[in-house]
């Protein structure tokens, strides 16, 4: 599959490729506590040479498809992307973050998932959008369940988190759902 970068645009959100000038603003949230513990990587010592070396690997992977998150009036909040793409199976991985709580609970992030889920259906033709949460980011799981995600299953107690495990829910959406919310 050949990359065409474009810039996908939201109701409240335009998404577009991620810049090397965009690196410092990332790490600063990718090491910071309130925002690491609800993703499933680890980034709390990462350095900027080590997240150069991510978008180049981005950039040249046929299997992510990474976006910045801005909002209208250009400001950079967050990243979001599909990840892990399988091109025989047609499915992939959602990922995204906010990185800053004052952009929160604002419907930033529901519009990035749901011009995402348009982009993966309606571009690059996926059949199905697969997502790991954990049991307890209550938030991101309300606004996946907005864009018409299903609770398909738990990895019982597969994540480590403040002294104790936690379940890891299973969400997905299939690309008859998306076409049946979005048409
Ligand atoms: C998860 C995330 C992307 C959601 O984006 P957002 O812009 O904050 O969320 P939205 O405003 O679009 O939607 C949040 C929804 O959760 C609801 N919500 C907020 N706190 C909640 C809570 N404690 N319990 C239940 N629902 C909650 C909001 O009311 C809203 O629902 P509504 O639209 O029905 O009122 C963002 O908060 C984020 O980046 N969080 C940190 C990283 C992260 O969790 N990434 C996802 C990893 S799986």
């Amino acid at each position: 599959m050949v990359r065409s970068f474009r810039v996908l645009k939201g109701k409240k959100v335009k998404l577009r490729d991620v810049h090397k000038d965009d690196l410092p603003i990332c790490l600063k949230w990718l090491r910071d506590k309130r925002v690491t513990k609800y993703l499933d990587f680890d980034t709390l010592n990462i350095n900027l040479k080590q997240e150069i070396r991510w978008l180049k690997n981005i950039h040249n992977s046929p299997n992510d498809y990474v976006f910045a998150i801005e909002k209208k009036d250009g400001k950079y909040i967050g990243n979001t992307g599909l990840h892990k793409i399988n091109w025989r199976d047609k499915n992939c991985m959602l990922g995204i973050f906010i990185g800053e709580l004052e952009h929160w609970d604002k419907g930033y992030g529901t519009d990035s998932i749901r011009t995402m889920l348009r982009y993966a259906v309606d571009k690059l033709k996926l059949h199905k959008i697969n997502l790991h949460v954990y049991e307890y980011n209550l938030r991101a799981i309300r606004a996946y369940e907005n864009c018409g995600f299903k609770r398909e299953g738990l990895l019982k107690e597969g994540h480590y988190y403040n002294g104790r495990y936690w379940d890891v829910i299973v969400m997905g959406i299939l690309d008859r759902d998306v076409k049946m919310i979005f048409d």
